[in-house]
């Protein structure tokens, strides 16, 4: 046999013809930024931990966001930085009508044709840092659903397009479908965080909000690090129960998830490259052990080579322009 007969490497043989052949792009109109919310005005915070990103007052995130919609980043998923004298047992904060995290959500649909995506689960909120309601060290589902539903319902009042529930409660995607609709907000869509996983890589996301548990863990919710099948369970509920986006969390060290999800569901698939993802990269960046440019481009194309539609990353703008040149 000739061992010449088949070449592979006719197809890099240009630059066009590898552009020509790539299998998998990225566009920013896939990407979601992150935005940390603070009260007030006129504020901004870098965070430690996650070098180049702040929390910022809601006057300067807009201007920011209009930033990024000049790179092409329209979706924008926001997180509250809640002061602890609003934080209760209860998270009551989370709807109160004078909540900023809700004025934020009115203010970023002032922005023409952007997506406003919220987070709807206790920890910011609450007392003690947890996703659900916390009782003598167990965690109440049920009675966290109702907290919920009142969170999601305040969201959609104030223009959120989808809703983003972490909290990783059973039932939840069914119950909040079932709030929204009965208060007529048939058009807002469950991005659902399905496969969340109790992950070390959070870790930075937790200094940003000072949202750390203030005690135990989220291991009777989030799931446990070894369980691939698991994740197929959680997926094949949310669909059952009406979420419109399935969500793997965090991306990197879960490609086999984002892969199973991609083949056993028809809805787009989104992953979230975590906070604690972001900092690696940066911190070897900084250090000179990695180029961060490169490391960015060879990241965010793995997670949409395993199969994610969306990417949820704190690098969306920076992509955006790098990429623009
Ligand atoms: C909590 C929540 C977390 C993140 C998003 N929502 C942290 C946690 O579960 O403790 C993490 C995001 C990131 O690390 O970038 N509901």
């Amino acid at each position: 046999m000739n061992l010449n007969t088949r070449r592979p490497r006719r197809n890099r043989r240009t630059e066009a013809i590898r552009e020509m052949v790539l299998e998998t792009r990225i566009h920013p109109s896939q990407l979601i930024m992150p935005f940390f919310i603070l009260e007030g005005e006129n504020k901004s915070e870098e965070i430690k931990s996650m070098p180049g990103i702040f929390r910022f007052t809601i006057d300067l995130a807009l201007q920011e966001a209009r930033q990024c919609m000049q790179s092409g980043i329209k979706n924008f998923i926001l997180f509250p930085v809640v002061e602890e004298r609003h934080k209760d047992k209860h998270a009551t904060y989370s709807y109160h009508p004078d909540c900023f995290y809700l004025q934020a959500i009115r203010d970023f649909k002032s922005l023409p044709d952007c997506t406003v995506i919220t987070d709807v689960a206790m920890d910011p909120y609450s007392s003690d840092g947890h996703d659900g309601l916390y009782n003598d060290g167990v965690i109440l589902n049920d009675e966290t659903l109702n907290i919920l539903g009142k969170m999601t319902i305040a969201q959609a009042e104030a223009g959120a397009d989808i809703i983003g529930p972490s909290d990783m409660m059973d039932g939840r995607v069914g119950f909040l479908r079932n709030a929204l609709d009965n208060k007529g907000f048939t058009e807002v869509a469950i991005m659902s965080y399905t496969a969340k996983f109790a992950s070390c890589f959070y870790g930075p996301f937790r200094d940003a909000l000072d949202s750390a548990p203030k005690f135990g863990n989220k291991l009777t919710y989030q799931m446990h690090p070894a369980n691939r099948r698991e994740a197929l369970v959680e997926a094949h509920l949310d669909e059952e129960e009406g979420a419109d986006y399935l969500m793997v969390k965090p991306a990197l060290a879960y490609l086999d998830i984002i892969a199973d999800l991609r083949r056993t569901s028809n809805l787009p698939i989104v992953a979230y490259h975590v906070s604690g993802e972001y900092a690696m990269i940066k911190a070897a960046a900084q250090n000179g052990w990695i180029n961060e440019e490169a490391a960015i481009k060879e990241v965010l194309t793995s997670i949409r080579r395993a199969g994610a539609d969306i990417i949820i990353t704190y690098f969306a703008r920076r992509y955006a322009e790098m990429i623009k040149g």
